[in-house]
């Protein structure tokens, strides 16, 4: 039988208590369909098909036509909107259908607001009314929108859902003729996330949260670069009104409304208790760069996304914070300049981007791609994408890492490679094996954060992720429950251990949590149970505690249908002595919680 000793005589050395954060990128229709609660695709048409996702509606008998309309205005952000001619009336509505991302979820005795731009022709005396109804036109809601004029106004309604239907469809639609303009269409559940309006599907927002995370990394990611600049992030162009903002396409294969601007980011790290990890664009794409004499642009660009965070509200930047509703500073703290980014061009705008912060801000840390020769670097980000086998390999990383050098966050690992499925146990097994080399040197290992955290089932780019949802439902991946696990039994201090016995496949940490209780944490790899000995030494010996498991068949995985296969249980463990034995099952991660006697 193996033996792990444990020397809890003392303390332990301190590690980091924000170690476990999380990742947010728009991929996999994150955002788009996903934790962005908007339900209307193509809201304000600036998608570079004007009317993708939209069609038309004739009853039998009827007549109409729906077609691009282009603002000539220069002062225009978005140029396209809809127009429906309604050319006759003789068999029943004519209008426009918006299905959403795959169907929107409507859930009965759930109420829905609608916000229109919109106008029409003198010659249309009709009511528009909006409808929320299944694919074959069962209606489950039905409101008359208030009257059009010729000049645009803003519309806005509340639907309320008589019926629940995971892919039903928005319908505008008249009875009488004439010619409407749309330009701006949006349809939000009523209870987002802590009904924030212009918020997060409650039930995404619900599971990033009970992973507990200390920090929310964010926008990408290759979504920061984009594969051309002009599909980069540029979060100025992400504030305010909706309808005036310009969405850009996104590298992973769609159009992004940016309605998850950096005030909504900024918001979302405050609602979910989390630190911002703001990440801005170095001056580069997958394909293009700034020119040198515009990234003093991008560098203010920078600077000034730090004043809108935390300046006081006097300040310019501060001010539109303050307008858009939040006067007191959001605290961002860490700002990390680009997305695996390198090489000379990087190194040569590293340090403008790091003097500039730092003439402004000095208290704000920052993230660097890479080391960089001759320049300060604080703290570097480092991903690691690989089997699970080479994760669990990869715990031993850090240990070579000189302790006076730059501090380091992990901001993108997951064990994908390989025989890792759609993300089985057997990923989030390599990954906590990994996690438990994280908290070993989580003196030099500051922060780190699994990627990507989800993923729409219905546009899978990524095969392992944390999150997995529809329209209407979603479940953790077994990532997911060795992530929450983590975070939940975080450890403050390490405790010294050893191993007697054969160390194949088994991975360990110990230490204490912040109320002192002795947490270990241990991973097995190997296709048999290992028995093991626990000593703790130096402990007064009367105490209780908790044992949770994940194990299982590590070809497992959780899905839509089948949501818990895979998934955390729990037993208390009593009447333990400082000695006693216990046995790490066969494809398993066991966190043991134990209290002990002052
Ligand atoms: O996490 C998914 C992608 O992997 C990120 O966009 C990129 O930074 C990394 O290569």
């Amino acid at each position: 039988m193996d033996r792990l000793h444990i020397s809890a005589a003392n303390a332990g050395k301190p590690i980091s208590l924000r170690l476990f954060g999380i990742f947010y990128e728009d991929l996999n229709h994150a955002g788009e369909g996903g934790l962005y609660a908007e339900m209307v695709q193509n809201r304000a048409f600036n998608h570079p098909e004007p009317l993708n996702s939209w069609e038309m509606i004739t009853a039998p008998g009827s007549e109409g036509t729906m077609g691009p309309y282009y603002n000539s205005e220069p002062t225009a952000v978005n140029h396209w909107g809809l127009c429906l001619r309604i050319l006759s009336m003789d068999g029943g509505r004519v209008g426009v259908a918006n299905g959403g991302y795959w169907g929107m979820a409507v859930a009965a005795g759930k109420a829905y607001r609608l916000t229109l731009d919109a106008w029409c022709s003198v010659d249309f005396a009709g009511a528009l009314t909006a409808t929320l109804e299944s694919a074959t036109g069962e209606v489950y809601a039905r409101a008359e929108v208030p009257a059009l004029t010729t000049q645009k106004q803003r519309l806005t309604i509340t639907l309320t859902a008589s019926g629940t239907d995971p892919q039903a469809r928005l319908v505008l639609a008249a009875e009488t003729t004439g010619t409407l303009w749309f330009d701006f269409v949006s349809l939000f559940p009523v209870d987002t996330w802590k009904g924030r309006p212009n918020g997060m599907r409650a039930d995404l927002a619900e599971m990033m949260a009970a992973l507990r995370p200390s920090f929310m990394r964010f926008p990408g990611g290759c979504f920061v670069e984009g594969d051309q600049l002009s599909e980069a992030f540029r979060w100025k162009e992400n504030l305010g009104d909706l309808a005036q903002r310009k969405g850009h396409w996104n590298r992973w294969g769609y159009h992004s409304s940016a309605g998850i601007g950096f005030h909504e980011y900024l918001q979302l790290c405050e609602d979910l208790g989390a630190e911002p990890l703001f990440v801005v664009n170095a001056g580069m794409s997958h394909t293009d760069t700034v020119p040198e004499a515009e990234i003093d642009q991008w560098v203010q660009d920078a600077v000034d996304a730090i004043e809108y965070a935390n300046g006081p509200a006097t300040s310019p930047w501060g001010a539109r914070r303050a307008g858009a509703g939040h006067p007191a500073p959001f605290n961002l703290r860490f700002i990390e300049i680009g997305n695996e980014n390198g090489g000379p061009l990087y190194h040569r705008n590293y340090p403008r981007f790091y003097q500039a912060i730092k003439v402004r801000f000095p208290e704000i840390r920052i993230i660097s791609n890479v080391p960089i020769p001759d320049q300060p670097v604080e703290i570097i980000d480092e991903h690691f994408f690989a089997t699970a086998a080479e994760m669990a390999e990869k715990s031993a990383h850090f240990d070579r890492y000189d302790r006076q050098g730059p501090k380091i966050y992990v901001g993108e690992y997951a064990a994908c490679h390989g025989d890792c499925g759609i993300g089985n146990l057997r990923s989030a097994l390599g990954e906590a094996a990994f996690m438990t080399g994280l908290e070993r040197n989580g003196d030099v290992v500051e922060m780190a954060s699994f990627a990507p955290l989800f993923v729409n089932v219905r546009d899978r780019h990524w095969e392992v992720d944390a999150i997995g949802f529809d329209t209407a439902r979603c479940y953790g991946t077994p990532s997911y429950y060795v992530q929450q696990l983590f975070s939940q039994h975080r450890i403050a201090t390490l405790l010294p251990m050893s191993l007697d016995g054969e160390r194949d496949n088994l991975f360990f940490t110990t230490g204490r949590n912040l109320a002192g209780d002795i947490i270990i944490k241990a991973v097995n790899m190997g296709d048999t149970p290992r028995e093991m000995v626990i000593t703790l030494d130096g402990v007064q010996v009367a105490f209780t505690g908790l044992a949770i498991e994940l194990s299982g068949d590590p070809d497992a995985a959780n899905t839509l249908n089948n949501p818990r296969a895979v998934v955390p249980t729990e037993r208390p463990l009593s009447g333990l002595s400082p000695t006693f034995s216990s046995t790490f099952p066969a494809h398993s991660l066991t966190i043991m919680r134990i209290g002990v006697e002052a």
